[in-house]
């Protein structure tokens, strides 16, 4: 991999995906510490944690070049939240693998961003980094969140369903996939 220009941003029509700024910490804060943003998660943050997932989250720019950018609504907010791709750091059934992620704050849901965010992040993973495929994952009843996997095209396996090791009592998770068709349909048939 690489390359890449670890200040790259990806645009879309309304969005702006980039690199974090120290501003972001503190509506990235405030977003972390909303119970109906953290429905799905143990638990909100407190303003310390939501700092360290900042920093952990600001990490893989470097190592990889890419990660979980922060989303900028031009004209609307400097900073919505973040979307983009990561790499999970436990072991389960399809690991080693990429994961297409969001977290917006709540005044921005309901307007497509996680969506538009999404196909940008999959494009670049699909046709920058040439990724076989892009995977997306969460517990079953978060249906907001798999309304976007739906959306933008991943494919639901009951059969891949998994108990996430890195989340408190490994909580039953569902898989979406999404394959890299120009890889596939490079590699020889039969
Ligand atoms: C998941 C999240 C990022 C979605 O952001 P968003 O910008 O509102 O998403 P979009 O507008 O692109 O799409 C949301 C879809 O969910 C649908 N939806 C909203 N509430 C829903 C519900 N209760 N049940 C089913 N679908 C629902 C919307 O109607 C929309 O689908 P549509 O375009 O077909 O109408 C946002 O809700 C969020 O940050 N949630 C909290 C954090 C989180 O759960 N992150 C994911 C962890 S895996």
């Amino acid at each position: 991999m690489g390359p890449w220009d670890i200040n790259q941003r990806l645009t879309t029509e309304r969005l702006i995906l980039r690199r974090w700024r120290p501003a972001d910490w503190k509506p990235f804060a405030a977003l972390n510490g909303d119970a109906h943003v953290m429905e799905y998660f143990s638990r909100v943050l407190s303003r310390e944690e939501s700092d360290a997932l900042a920093r952990r989250i600001d990490e893989p720019f470097d190592r990889h070049g890419f990660g979980l950018w922060a989303v900028e609504v031009p004209g609307v907010a400097a900073f919505a939240g973040f979307v983009g791709l990561s790499v999970p750091r436990f072991a389960a059934h399809f690991t080693p693998c990429v994961e297409v992620g969001w977290r917006l704050a709540e005044e921005y849901w309901g307007r497509g961003y996680a969506t538009e965010g999404a196909r940008a992040a999959l494009a670049f993973g699909f046709e920058e980094l040439g990724l076989r495929e892009i995977v997306s994952f969460t517990v079953p009843e978060n249906l907001r969140s798999r309304r976007v996997m739906e959306k933008i095209g991943m494919a639901h396996d009951p059969a891949d369903d998994f108990d996430h090791p890195g989340v408190p009592g490994r909580k039953r998770h569902v898989l979406y996939r999404l394959a890299n068709r120009a890889v596939q349909s490079r590699e020889p048939r039969g």
